[in-house]
């Protein structure tokens, strides 16, 4: 989304005005072109020749620099842009935005801006906190402005608390979803489990698998974007959470069995994308087991859970999507796994083969649901699966939906 599209970057007079540098150049990366424009207080932190390199335009500040053609286009560029993402945002920007003052470009411009804007706020935690500042981000949110929280830790006040710019990741990550226009997902709330479970032999060691938990994560990020509430139930990976998600980070099986049956019952689309471990050791010892040169050590495995039949048994009303690593006849075991899990759509793929499946960006899959119907997609990037898998998931509740008989819905709805 971001590639090709015009945004106008607004920096205002905070320290966190360095870090907009990182975001500007990440924005750019990603192939949009940005125009900058700074209060007057902006530029005592951060001079115009950093914008201007970073961004390859000119910088504008002033309403009525008489050098500037665009000085007196503030309504003609706030009318190009797709987006106007304001960070850092003081707590000053956000009181003239909420109440319409327009005394510089960035304020004007806000007034006379139509598209969609984000506000990143980084100040004083006690300046966060404050009444006033809360009811102009109110102002702002109920008018359909996007005002990011800050994130907490260390401030430059030198005081720790809640104020900081929040990391140039989850900026990107909000830009897209102001970019992203389908939200046909509003008012779903998506329970999505990713990564593997861990089960303890002893306080140093696991039985785990290979799963990255990067097509649970591709999800949770597709469904936020297209606007879904989304609870992320994840083992332990090395992923970061998307932003906007509840985030459940869980060790084991019977872990994550616990979470997932917190949230089922609310949840209207259950994906399980995670590598459940299958087994746990009986007996996890309290303390490390000592290494013997001379003789061999057994472990009493014991099955984990099956976490996907229970939910499934505990649906409700929700669409149960789960997922098979299949090493071999991926179709006939795939169809055997969800009919003996019971769910309604199945995402096979073979996690033998080179450049899909674990650890890889990439996935290539079969999507069998429990109405008969197959439907191979192409080698594609995780997100771009997890799109499609969402797409289908949609359409065959919709399907099942509009079947006079409950008990049996439409035999193969289309794609
Ligand atoms: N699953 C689960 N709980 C388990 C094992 C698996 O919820 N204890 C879920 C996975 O999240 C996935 C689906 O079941 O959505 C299939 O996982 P997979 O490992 O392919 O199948 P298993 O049920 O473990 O069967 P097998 O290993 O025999 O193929």
């Amino acid at each position: 989304m971001l590639a090709g599209s015009e945004l106008i970057l607004g920096v205002t007079g905070s320290i966190a005005a360095y870090k907009a540098a990182y975001l500007l150049r990440e924005l750019r990366r990603a192939g949009a072109l940005v125009t900058v424009v700074t209060t007057a207080h902006a530029e005592r932190f951060v001079g115009a020749l950093t914008w201007r390199t970073l961004s390859g335009r000119p910088v504008l500040s002033d309403l009525f620099d008489p050098r500037s053609e665009e000085a007196v286009e503030h309504v003609a560029l706030a009318e190009r842009a797709h987006a106007v993402i304001v960070a850092p945002a003081t707590a000053n920007i956000l009181a003239k935005a909420a109440h319409g003052l327009a005394d510089d470009f960035l304020s004007t411009l806000l007034l006379a801006a139509r598209c969609p804007v984000l506000m990143v706020p980084a100040m004083d935690g006690g300046m966060w906190s404050h009444p006033a500042t809360s009811a102009n981000v109110a102002t702002l949110r109920a008018r359909g402005v996007t005002v990011l929280e800050p994130d907490s830790g260390e401030l430059a006040s030198g005081l720790a608390g809640k104020g900081r710019l929040p990391e140039v990741d989850s900026i990107l990550e909000a830009v897209e979803r102001l970019l992203t226009p389908v939200r046909d997902l509003a008012g779903e709330r998506i329970l999505v489990t990713a990564g593997p479970t861990r089960e303890p032999i002893d306080p140093v060691r696991y039985l785990s698998n290979r799963s990255s938990g990067k097509m649970g994560h591709a999800l949770a990020t597709a469904a936020l974007r297209r606007g879904a509430e989304v609870v992320l139930i994840s083992g332990p990976t090395s992923l970061t959470p998307p932003s906007g998600a509840v985030y459940v980070p869980v060790q084991t099986a019977e872990e994550m069995r616990e979470a997932a049956l917190q949230h089922i019952e609310s949840a209207t689309i259950v994906i399980k994308a995670a590598a459940v471990a299958d087994y746990r050791v009986r007996d996890p010892r309290a303390s490390k087991i000592k290494s013997s040169k001379t003789e061999g050590l057994t472990l009493e495995l014991l099955p984990t859970p099956d976490i996907l039949k229970e939910l499934a048994a505990r649906r409700g009303r929700a669409f149960i999507v789960g997922f098979a690593a299949e090493t071999r006849d991926v179709r006939a075991s795939g169809t055997e796994k969800l009919r003996s899990k019971g769910i309604d759509l199945l995402v096979a793929n073979d996690v033998s083969r080179q450049g899909i499946g674990f650890e890889s960006d990439d996935n290539e899959v079969l999507l069998l649901d429990r109405w008969g119907g197959a439907i191979e997609l192409p080698r594609m990037r995780k997100l771009a699966v997890a799109g499609a898998i969402l797409d289908r998931a949609l359409a065959l509740r919709a399907a099942a939906a509009a079947s006079p008989d409950p008990a049996a819905p439409h035999p193969r709805p289309l794609p």
